[in-house]
């Protein structure tokens, strides 16, 4: 297979393993992660190109968050994918990659340091910021049923609630970007959250 008939295959595969996803983490996502990526890596050369996407087009395929088998069950379809796809040579560094990505930077596995990771997470990273990160958080929270915004419980914020997920995950973002271009993008994102934040407050409190 051409490496144009591999990437279109990659496609294919991402489009049918993530059909069941919530629109956060639908075929767009993968999208507009792919321009990210491209433009971090064109910016800074820090890998190969062709590897950036096929590893960006697989980054969410077995998310455990959407398997309704096992995590370990998505990742042996995904390497048998790439098996069949004749991408032996980068089977390693391509899993490497997806697995610490999609471990949210809690656990590290492998290489925590592979240059395709740091610019496939920054790319994911900054897809979870700005106008784009906030509408995907309401919508997950929504897929999960989760409160908005918990006002009397923001002290110890126990319940779960979109809002909560601000200070747990995306405003923190912007100080994990590896490369420097990711860093300088996550700026104006970051900015967009606090803002949006100082605009939330003020509605939620109108009056008071
Ligand atoms: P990662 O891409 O690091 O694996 P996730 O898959 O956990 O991130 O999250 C994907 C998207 O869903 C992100 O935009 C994230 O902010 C959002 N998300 C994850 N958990 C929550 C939550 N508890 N509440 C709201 N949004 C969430
Ligand atoms: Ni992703």
């Amino acid at each position: 297979m051409s490496r144009k008939d591999i990437l279109k295959s990659a496609e294919e595969f991402a489009k049918q393993r993530m059909a069941g996803f919530d629109s956060g983490h639908d075929w767009y996502h993968i999208e507009r992660v792919r321009r990210l990526a491209v433009y971090i890596n064109t910016k800074e050369n820090l890998c190969d190109p062709f590897t950036l996407e096929i590893a960006v087009l697989l980054h969410d395929t077995a998310d455990s968050k959407f398997n309704k088998d096992d995590q370990d069950n998505g990742y042996k379809i995904l390497k048998e994918f790439m098996l069949r796809a004749g991408l032996n040579e980068i089977i390693d560094q391509v899993m490497n990659a997806i697995k610490n990505v999609s471990f949210s930077n809690k656990k590290s596995y492998g290489d925590a340091n592979d240059p395709l990771l740091l610019v496939l997470q920054d790319a994911d990273r900054l897809d979870a910021i700005g106008a784009i990160g906030i509408a995907r958080a309401f919508n997950y929270g929504g897929f999960r049923n989760n409160p908005i915004y918990v006002p009397a419980d923001l002290a110890g914020r126990h319940t779960p609630s979109t809002i909560g997920h601000f200070y747990d995950k995306l405003l923190k973002l912007k100080d994990l970007m590896k490369t420097n271009t990711g860093k300088r993008l996550a700026e104006e994102r970051h900015l967009f959250l606090e803002n949006y934040l100082n605009q939330f407050y003020t509605d939620w409190e109108f009056g008071i």
